[in-house]
């Protein structure tokens, strides 16, 4: 099931690393039942998402500021080939073309973000609005409202205005809340009369220890073993002020709801035997989703992470704890700050206790955590590096947000898996399989009582993948980044996930793999449209540029010939 051009050197040093980890224990004691044919709850809802500065490119078209994306990427060798978003997938530009294709899915809902720069240039409210951002935003939302589209809108996918960054150092500094909640209240007015889903943060872990940690995201940043749970802090209580907002100023009118999305793997002990395992396991969803469900659900950071992060923090001759505390007052207004909760969700990790050091000198978010993630080599590893398909690990995310959180509603808001960029392959057997199996996962962990009530498949089209640049595609959709018109094409996985929509889960076997055979006959000829294209991006280059610069010499030429004869006569 793999693809072809999905195997490197990476993946074969991966799995030599494991499979001598994996002489240890015995793998094959997490069998994970069977596939459950089923439906979910009439109404649920079906989604695709995206994000601003993955896919709309226009970076800066039409009086939008920069981000700490755009300075980031315009780096040397930040970004695999130096790629940047400058252009990606010109959503800017293609609103009605990408609504058609959720069309063709027939989508209940689109997730996008909101790029703050574009809206607010500086960042700072009062410095300028940009009206033409406003109007593009006005204008997907219409367009997704008159063909019966729910928008679920994000306010922070990590484009941070670079003069927040500049001015402040961005999420280190507490102003950020204020700036955020200013920015939040202007889409409230001008949005808010149609939006009825509003998240705050997407995966505010990455952006803190991506961002801040380990320096791999933007603004780039390796403050370790402080930056992040700063950052962090900050995000926490921007959510929850925004929260407040919306609850006293807008709700009543509005209707709407305001959650935010998590991402979290799940952490699967090693040993289920091994106390020391299972613990570990626990802390790494702790560290991870944890770390922002618990405060907001329950007003304070985990225990375990108290515990952690301050018995460290001491041994390391430092008088506080790194992680930042909330006062009583902090902790009873970010408490309940959350209508829905976004759960982002890729892949899981085997996990065993192992001591780190805490001396001087070695702070950092990892090895706060004492523990050490391990993957089976036999785990499905089709695209990026660090996403293995583990389906079952779904449903027990699902089930610890439940018992953890109270039951809490839930939208999926993230799942997918990628492939490599020279994966000119429309036929995603890999992804049809993905998709069948992880909502075949939440299917059972909804029958487990968890009150999911929307799925979003990642990504609606191939996109810039961060720090991996275009190198990894996530898209249902592929997109042709060589063609300056960025034409898409829809993989086999479309036409799978469009059954699964229709049929409202999984009716039985034989319908089922139907689907799949179908989908993957379809893909074929795409594919041929596909390995069509480079002719099609010549044919451009020769209407564009071959035939004005002809006919342009032929004038000048004839122009000459003409005053010759002239002369000539003359
Ligand atoms: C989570 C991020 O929110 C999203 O932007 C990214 O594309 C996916 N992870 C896959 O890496």
């Amino acid at each position: 099931m793999l693809p072809r051009c999905a195997f490197s050197v990476c993946h074969v040093f991966m799995l030599v690393l494991c499979l001598s980890a994996a002489e240890d224990f015995d793998w094959t004691k997490n069998d994970h039942g069977s596939f459950y044919y089923g439906t979910f709850p009439a109404g649920f809802s079906w989604g695709a998402g995206s994000s601003a500065y993955q896919t709309e490119g226009a970076w800066d078209k039409d009086g939008k500021g920069l981000s700490i994306w755009d300075v980031f990427t315009h780096k040397k060798g930040r970004i695999q080939q130096n790629e940047t978003g400058d252009s990606s997938c010109e959503g800017y530009y293609k609103i009605k073309d990408d609504v058609s294709l959720i069309n063709e899915l027939k989508l209940n809902h689109y997730r996008f973000s909101i790029s703050w720069p574009r809206l607010i240039p500086t960042g700072i409210k009062s410095d300028h609005i940009n009206e033409r951002g406003i109007q593009y935003y006005n204008d997907l939302i219409d367009h997704l409202l008159e063909n019966k589209i729910t928008p679920i809108v994000t306010l922070y996918h990590w484009d941070l205005p670079q003069v927040l960054q500049e001015k402040y150092g961005g999420w280190q500094n507490i102003s950020m809340v204020n700036h955020f909640n200013e920015f939040a209240n202007l889409c409230f007015e001008k949005f808010g009369n149609r939006i009825k889903y509003w998240i705050t943060f997407n995966n505010p872990w990455s952006a803190a220890v991506e961002g801040y940690e380990t320096g791999e995201h933007a603004p780039g940043l390796k403050l370790r073993g402080t930056g992040a749970y700063r950052a962090a802090h900050h995000m926490i209580k921007a959510h929850a002020k925004v929260w407040h907002t919306y609850d006293t100023q807008w709700r009543a009118k509005q209707k709407g709801m305001v959650g935010i999305s998590l991402s979290g793997d799940w952490g699967e002990p090693v040993d289920i035997s091994n106390q020391k395992d299972i613990e570990a396991a626990e802390r790494y969803v702790q560290f991870y989703l944890g770390w922002f469900a618990t405060p907001i659900f329950h007003g304070d950071y985990p225990q375990v992470m108290k515990d952690f992060i301050g018995r460290k923090s001491i041994q390391q001759g430092l008088s506080t704890s790194r992680l930042p505390t909330f006062s009583p007052q902090e902790k009873s207004y970010i408490k309940g700050t959350c209508d829905f909760l976004g759960i982002g969700h890729f892949t899981t990790r085997y996990i065993t206790q192992k001591n780190s050091p805490s001396t001087r000198g070695t702070s950092s978010y990892f090895l706060d955590r004492d523990l050490a993630e391990l993957v089976d080599p036999r785990w499905p590893d089709p695209g990026s590096e660090w996403l293995y398909a583990v389906p079952w690990g779904f449903r027990r995310l699902l089930n610890f947000v439940k018992t953890q959180y109270g039951n809490p509603m839930i939208y999926v808001t993230e799942n997918g898996v990628s492939e490599k960029m020279l994966c000119t392959e429309l036929c995603d057997e890999w992804r049809i399989q993905y998709l069948k199996d992880y909502i075949n996962e939440m299917l059972k962990a909804i029958k487990d009582g968890v009150n999911v009530k929307g799925y979003t498949a990642w990504s609606l089209l191939d996109k810039f993948e961060w720090d991996e640049g275009f190198s990894e595609r996530f898209g249902l959709y592929y997109v042709d980044f060589r063609n300056k018109n960025k034409p898409r094409y829809p993989k086999a996985s479309v036409q799978f996930y469009k059954r699964i929509i229709s049929s409202n889960g999984f009716p039985n076997q034989r319908e089922v793999e139907n689907w799949r055979r179908k989908a993957v006959e379809t893909c074929s000829s795409s594919n041929q449209l596909l390995a069509a294209d480079p002719l099609t991006s010549h044919m451009e280059m020769v209407t564009e540029i071959v035939v004005p610069t002809v006919c342009t010499l032929s004038i000048l030429l004839s122009a000459i010939f003409l005053m010759f004869l002239l002369r000539r006569r003359n």
